[in-house]
């Protein structure tokens, strides 16, 4: 984990008089924003393992999914692009993807080029956002110091509500207009804690974003990265976003505890759930998780 974003992360924490709450193991283990408390919880007991798995995908140390790591590496490397958080909570995907990009920026493993990332972050949590913006506050001097200079944007949306998210996905795409960015990195990270029934009435509203972000004039990678979930119904949600994504003609519908997917297009393999272990920095021990990554493009 780059120490900077260990330092924000323990500072927010210690500011706030929360770094002795820190017990990832004792935490409740919610989905993170329904109240001010879950979403302190998941700041204090949850950043890290999120951030870790995004790291670790990112940055894909035994060459598990290089296209994953490489699509990530690519659409971030310069220029402009437009970020959408979905279910963004306190940023520790987003946030740590950027870390990452500057660390191999500063240990000179990668080309230093002006990167301007707009973060569209969407959650219908206030604390969890406000978290995300204070924490990414933190880090935001020594990203601009590898050249990565960063905008947030805090949508306080709920996904479940589709009117509510198209208005949001609206003022994105204007706002994305404005500055002629055409180039979008729509990440998902950690909502499968939601489980099934909780992820199945946001579906509407993912697939309204992988239908805006499949325009033929925009540049779309989605990226979500989730620790381990039951496969079946997790590949067939992605694998619908992603035909949606690139306008492929599918009919998709719930099925018993999963879905019915049916196209004539070949469809994603299920992914493998990937364990690794990660240094805990507050801990000072390792620590084990899981994750389970899909990126995929809109051409
Ligand atoms: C486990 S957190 C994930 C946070 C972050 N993406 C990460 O990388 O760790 C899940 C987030 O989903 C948000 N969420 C759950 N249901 C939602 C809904 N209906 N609309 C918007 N956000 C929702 C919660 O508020 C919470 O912040």
């Amino acid at each position: 984990m780059p120490e900077p974003l260990v330092d924000a992360h323990r500072d927010y924490l210690m500011e706030n008089g929360w770094l002795g709450k820190y017990d990832p193991a004792g935490s409740a283990g919610t989905i993170g924003g329904a109240s001010a408390e879950e979403a302190c919880d998941h700041v204090v007991n949850r950043f890290l393992n999120s951030a870790a798995r995004m790291q670790y995908v990112c940055s894909d140390p035994k060459d598990e999914q290089a296209d994953v790591r490489d699509a990530v590496l690519d659409q971030l490397a310069e220029g402009r692009i437009h970020v959408i958080d979905l279910a963004a909570g306190n940023g520790a995907g987003t946030i740590s993807m950027l870390s990452l990009i500057c660390e191999l920026r500063r240990a000179g493993s990668i080309p230093t080029l002006p990167l301007n990332v707009s973060i569209s972050a969407i959650d219908f949590s206030p604390a969890a956002l406000n978290h995300f913006a204070a924490i990414l506050h933190k880090l935001s001097p020594w990203l601009a110091s590898a050249g990565i200079v960063i905008e947030l944007n805090l949508f306080n949306c709920d996904l479940t509500i589709l009117g509510d998210f198209s208005e949001t996905l609206d003022g994105i795409f204007e706002h994305a207009r404005g500055r002629d960015v055409r180039r979008f990195l729509c990440v998902i990270s950690a909502i499968s804690g939601a489980k099934k029934e909780g992820v199945e009435p946001m579906i509407d509203s993912l697939k309204l974003a992988a239908a805006g972000l499949s325009h033929s004039k925009r540049s779309s990678t989605w990226l979500w990265v989730e620790p381990h979930v039951g496969k079946s119904w997790f590949t067939a949600l992605a694998d619908s976003i992603q035909l949606t994504l690139k306008k492929i003609k599918h009919r998709f519908s719930p099925k018993g505890d999963s879905f019915s997917l049916t196209t004539d297009n070949p469809m994603l393999k299920d992914p493998e759930a990937r364990s690794f272990h990660w240094s805990d920095p507050h801990m000072g021990m390792s620590a084990l998780s899981h994750v389970i990554v899909l990126a995929f493009k809109n051409r």
